[in-house]
């Protein structure tokens, strides 16, 4: 689930640069993908990765997009987009920091690595650096519970966590 402290964003905030719609290709995609399921409606989390992928978040218009599609209220789909960390409602950067705060991360010291993230990065879990370089998230297990504190890169798993750990995966990120 998204960091309870991210701040809701607004309307103007969340309006995507690109026109909303997908291409006929992709159009005949989101079909072929409800027609996997006895409910077109499960195919709705692999078409709002589309969406993300082709217009670089799921803003509140994509959303709306994406509920038509599927004669969905854009509240259901907000619902989705917000419970799952991989959907991101701003443009994100370009990396994403995920570190774990479950259990086995907390008791190990995850909150420390957090705080030395937001400090080395100069922002709060849920933003994205100026630069456009990082964005940070605080997430549930990523089952890796014995390398713990442990974080995602990108596609990179990064266990074992201490700050200078954490400074020099920071350097290789541009
Ligand atoms: S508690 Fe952090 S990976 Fe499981």
């Amino acid at each position: 689930m998204n960091d309870a402290r991210v701040p809701p964003a607004t309307h103007a905030a969340l309006a995507s640069p690109v026109p909303v719609a997908f291409s006929p290709a992709q159009l005949a995609e989101v079909r072929r993908l409800q027609g996997l399921y006895p409910d077109p409606r499960a195919a709705l989390l692999p078409v709002l990765h589309m969406a993300q992928d082709t217009f670089g978040y799921v803003s509140l218009e994509v959303e709306e997009y994406v509920a038509g599609l599927f004669a969905l209220s854009p509240a259901h789909v907000h619902e989705v987009v917000t419970f799952y960390t991989l959907y991101f409602q701003t443009p994100k950067g370009r990396h994403i920091v995920a570190v774990c705060h479950n259990l086995s991360c907390h008791l190990a010291g995850a909150r420390a690595i957090i705080e030395h993230l937001e400090a080395r990065l100069g922002v709060a879990v849920g933003e994205t650096t100026d630069d456009g370089r990082v964005t940070l998230q605080s997430v549930e297990c990523l089952c890796a519970c014995e390398h713990a504190p442990m974080m995602q890169v990108d596609e990179r798993y990064e266990f074992d966590l201490t700050p200078e750990k954490v400074d020099r995966i920071l350097e290789r990120l541009r």
